[in-house]
């Protein structure tokens, strides 16, 4: 099976699941139209996918994950809204449509975030059939104060001139190494892997988290806006010191392909399988895409 198809293929799915799950828990008025207005504007979906993933390379039944993977992906959504806020990044333009502070008002804003947050875990706990206690507590703790909200705390008050790379990798690990940690190893937690593969997923996922990062920061310079759906240069306007502005275009490609060579090395180590080579070729994806 070729990876491209299996990435679209459980796009859809994910899209639908998304909906569905909105629909159950029976969201109202402006609230929810704030949230669908993020949710619906598209995204790569790489967090649900990846926990979709994880479940057939695993040999479980992937409709089990579902309920993760979706929580996965309004967890990821509303640090997407909290993230563009003019206290933060301060960024207009979301997955190709303004963000949701712009369309909504900040206070909205705010509260889409705080309902996505909170009613993931709503949904999980309601609808989840996999181990609760387990993966609750991996995805709870991969999203807080230390996982992904610590990554948060750290790129919006570290002083600039204190940037150096090996501060930048400890960075996106929080910020975004530890979502990817949850969708992966996070999912095998909650499908009762053993502990041997989760923690080679586990390090796969730190790996691919720090080279997709270190992407998003070159595509930060690099990419078409249109296609990015985003602004481009939002961290310059920010005059934020990332990967590329401290090592250089090209060495910050050589060192995101580093950290993708480290995970496919990880993945070495598991059974061979179709959904082995899916996940080896995915990560090449993650350092290749233009969006
Ligand atoms: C953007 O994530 C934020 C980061 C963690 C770098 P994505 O690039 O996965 O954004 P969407 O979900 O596709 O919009
Ligand atoms: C933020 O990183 C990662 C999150 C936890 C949301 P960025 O600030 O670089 O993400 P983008 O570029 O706005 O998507
Ligand atoms: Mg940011
Ligand atoms: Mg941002
Ligand atoms: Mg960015």
């Amino acid at each position: 099976m070729n990876w491209q198809d299996f990435y679209d293929e459980k796009k859809k799915i994910i899209n639908e699941k998304i909906n569905f799950y909105l629909n159950e828990l029976e969201f109202d008025g402006l609230l929810k139209e704030a949230m669908i207005y993020s949710l619906n504007a598209g995204g790569k979906r790489i967090r649900p996918f990846l926990a979709i993933l994880t479940a057939n390379l695993l040999n479980k039944n992937e409709e089990i994950i579902y309920p993760y993977a979706v929580s996965l992906e309004f967890i990821h959504t509303y640090s997407l809204i909290h993230d563009d806020l003019p206290s933060m990044d301060n960024d207009d333009y979301r997955r190709g449509i303004p963000t949701s502070h712009k369309r909504f008002g900040e206070a909205t804003a705010v509260l889409a975030g705080d309902a996505l947050l909170t009613d993931a875990f709503t949904l999980l706990f309601k609808y989840g059939n996999g181990n609760l206690q387990r993966g609750g507590r991996f995805l709870a703790g991969s999203a807080g104060g230390r996982g992904m909200i610590y990554g948060q705390i750290l790129d919006c008050n570290i002083k600039e001139k204190d940037r150096d790379i090996k501060i930048l990798d400890n960075i996106n690990y929080y910020k975004t190494g530890c979502m990817l940690q949850a969708a992966i190893a996070g999912a095998a937690s909650f499908l009762d892997a053993g502990s041997e593969i989760a923690d080679i997923l586990n390090e796969y996922a730190y790996n691919i988290g720090l080279a997709f990062q270190i992407t998003d920061d070159i595509l930060d310079i690099t990419a078409d806006e249109k296609e990015l759906g985003k602004p481009v240069g939002s961290d310059a306007k920010q005059n934020k010191k990332t990967y590329p502005v401290l090592s250089g275009l090209e060495s910050a490609k050589k060192s995101a392909a580093g950290y993708i060579e480290k995970a496919k090395k990880c993945l070495e180590k598991i059974n061979d399988s179709v959904y082995k080579k899916i996940m080896m070729e995915f990560s090449d994806y993650i350092v290749k895409r233009t969006y």
